[in-house]
């Protein structure tokens, strides 16, 4: 990469670089024909309108942080990283092991990280790549020099389950990377993070916060669990992760075909090959995953990063694009030389 192009991005000026990734997903595997049983749905009409074949659901006794440790370790591994080098864990989540003590903090017992600051970014499925661009500042202005970010969700447990509208589409799991200043790479080039909160209601779970308490009426009224406008909530995925992956490519003075591989946010295919044809990008371009997994909330892109990383689809010094979209609404986007 030049240096030219290092210059025209809003990098910091100490580049930080993502030095290992790793993953977790539960062994049960959940079938679309499984779930024929459950709710009013077949086989073919979840893959035509969504493109998911099967999804990984946790057991009651494996939390969002035992999926999230599994995934640290491997990042780890693959890094070269021990726990006590970490300075901070961010965990992007919605479906914490408590509302408090963050999610991040049972990582950290989980791992022995003793020497991380934690927290936890609720940002829904662009909590990972939140959690990255949070990282990576303070890499940038030298608060830290080794930060593990994951993104995990068992989603699972905040799903009602009768209902077909939302029941066949998601799935648990965890992706974690570590973030280093790495001298020989100008790594993450530009991150673009947005949010429009007038679409707070469109993807939501009413219950559980302060507005509303659960108690036994709202239980019954399964305001506890996940609610979406399905059709509005496509329309804007499509919109904001247009729109967040133009942003970051202009940023950095690129184009679509400067990219060697796209990881997008794992929710819909139908929603993906929107983006490729209006992108102008072969699907072949794109690393895709959610036939496998379903949509893993904020786990899905770091799923899909490590899972591509770890098959070749990119090579060091290769450009890559994440794109991701969640509840509240959130999006985000972030051009990595790998
Ligand atoms: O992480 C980000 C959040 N999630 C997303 O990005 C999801 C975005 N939305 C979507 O992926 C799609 O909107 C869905 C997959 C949720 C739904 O697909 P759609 O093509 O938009 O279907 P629809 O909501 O317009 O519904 C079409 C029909 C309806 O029946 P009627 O009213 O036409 O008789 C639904 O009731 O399909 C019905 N339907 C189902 N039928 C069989 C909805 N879910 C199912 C189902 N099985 N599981």
């Amino acid at each position: 990469m030049s240096k030219s192009l290092h210059e025209k991005t809003r990098q910091p000026n100490r580049p930080v670089s993502i030095i290992g990734t790793g993953s977790h997903v539960p062994d049960r595997v959940l079938t679309n024909s499984e779930l024929e049983s459950m709710v009013e749905t077949s086989h073919q009409w979840i893959v035509e309108r969504t493109g998911i074949i099967e999804r990984r659901i946790a057991a009651e006794t494996e939390f969002t942080s035992h999926m999230a440790a599994a995934a640290a370790r491997n990042a780890m591994e693959n890094a070269g990283v021990t726990p006590a080098e970490i300075d901070l864990i961010i965990v992007g989540t919605i479906t914490p092991d408590t509302v408090f003590p963050s999610t991040a903090c049972h990582v950290q017992k989980l791992l022995g990280a003793k020497n991380a600051a934690c927290f936890d970014v609720n940002a829904a499925c662009s909590g990972f790549l939140y959690g990255v661009e949070i990282g990576s500042q303070f890499i940038a202005n030298r608060s830290c020099e080794t930060v593990l970010v994951i993104g995990a969700d068992k989603l699972s447990s905040i799903v009602n389950w009768q209902d077909r509208n939302t029941c066949v589409l998601f799935g648990d799991g965890a992706g974690a990377a570590i973030l280093r200043h790495r001298p020989d790479s100008n790594g993450i080039l530009s991150t673009y993070m947005a949010s429009d909160g007038n679409y707070s209601d469109i993807l939501h779970m009413p219950g559980g916060g302060c507005a509303l308490p659960i108690n036994r009426d709202n239980i019954e009224q399964k305001l506890n669990t996940l609610q979406m406008n399905g059709r509005e909530t496509f329309k804007q995925a499509v919109t904001s992760m247009m729109r967040a992956s133009q942003v970051v490519l202009e940023r950095c003075g690129l184009t679509a075909r400067d990219i060697k591989c796209v990881i997008p946010h794992q929710a819909n295919i139908r929603i993906i090959e929107a983006m490729a044809d209006r992108m102008d990008v072969p699907m072949e371009k794109f690393h895709i995953n959610l036939d496998k997994y379903g949509n893993t909330s904020a786990a899905a892109v770091a799923i899909a990063l490590d899972e591509a990383a770890r098959t070749g689809r990119f090579q060091r010094g290769d450009l890559i694009l994440l794109v991701v979209f969640g509840g509240g609404l959130t999006y985000a986007s972030s051009v990595i030389e790998w």
